[in-house]
């Protein structure tokens, strides 16, 4: 399974904090928006990732990441040139994923919850179809929509509809096999001129092959998309790690602790760090000891 976040677009919503950097370099606490989605595919067991930027921002991503050894990972770059929808990621993508099954989270989306590595990992197997998750909201016009029958099945999937025919948002966090690139290729932009993720996904509903689980009431998912939604975001991570003592998406603890790198570069990463708290944080990680 391949990984892709989309970190492209304008981040209009959000200016005069997006005039210079993209949204999902911006700060969420203690760390750029894009180290969450990043730990998702991670603890999902998904260490090839493409990251499909502007370019503006394209070299700034690849100073923070690099190739992405030093965690593990393979980390590539590519450009959307002008924001034409979710699905053109596939298209943009389509060398890099090069006929296998590709997992995308939006550059926005945060996921925190317990269970959350295990019950990713074992979707990240899925080889045939797509998988979506829903999880409740209370506006759900803001988002892609799935309507369920009574077992749960989906019925229907509306791209932010007047009328939500019910309250389950689809999340930016969406498992395609290996059809998604040419079904991506026959979609047709939508009346604000862009390819839809909805669209794509209802592709795969008319062939009997989209599965939506339903993300439960115990997970947190944090969109990011306004000055307020974005601070609130700030706010839950800097409660749970306060208290706790322990990071949420922290790639270089998260690249330690599931082995995708040694102890050695482990020490290695921390001592690029100068002295501040997160190079602190990274050197108790060494020492504790976890249940
Ligand atoms: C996009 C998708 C939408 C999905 C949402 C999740 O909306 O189009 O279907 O529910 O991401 O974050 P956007 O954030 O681009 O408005």
């Amino acid at each position: 399974m391949k990984g892709i976040i989309l970190a492209g677009g304008t981040g209009s919503r959000l200016a005069p904090l997006t005039n210079v950097v993209c949204k999902q370099l911006l700060p969420v606490f203690d760390k750029p928006l894009v180290y969450y989605p990043l730990s998702v595919l991670m603890l999902a067991g998904i260490r090839d990732i493409l990251i499909i930027t502007t370019s503006r921002d394209k070299a700034a991503f690849a100073s923070l990441f690099k190739d992405g050894s030093q965690l593990g990972l393979n980390i590539q770059y590519e450009v959307q040139e002008s924001p034409k929808g979710i699905p053109e990621a596939f298209i943009i993508g389509e060398k890099f994923i090069a006929g296998s099954p590709v997992c995308l989270i939006l550059g926005d989306n945060i996921f925190y919850g317990e269970g959350l590595p295990l019950y990713l990992q074992n979707i990240a197997t899925l080889k045939e179809g797509a998988c979506l998750f829903g999880y409740y909201v209370k506006d759900p016009s803001r988002y892609g929509v799935a309507e369920l029958d009574s077992a749960g099945k989906v019925k229907s999937i509306e791209e932010k509809p007047q009328k939500p025919k019910s309250h389950y948002a689809v999340t930016g966090l969406y498992f395609y096999d290996n059809q998604v690139v040419s079904l991506a290729k026959t979609l047709k932009p939508s009346k604000r001129g862009e390819l839809e993720i909805s669209d794509l996904n209802c592709l795969y509903l008319e062939k009997a092959q989209l599965r939506l689980e339903v993300m439960g009431r115990g997970i947190a998912w944090l969109d990011t998309g306004t000055h307020e939604s974005l601070h609130d975001a700030s706010k839950f991570v800097e409660v749970i790690e306060s208290r706790q003592g322990l990071k949420i998406a922290c790639v270089e603890e998260i690249a330690f602790l599931l082995n995708y790198i040694s102890r050695d570069a482990f020490i290695e990463l921390i001592e690029e760090y100068p002295q501040s708290q997160y190079r602190s944080y990274l050197e108790s990680i060494l020492m504790r000891e976890f249940a």
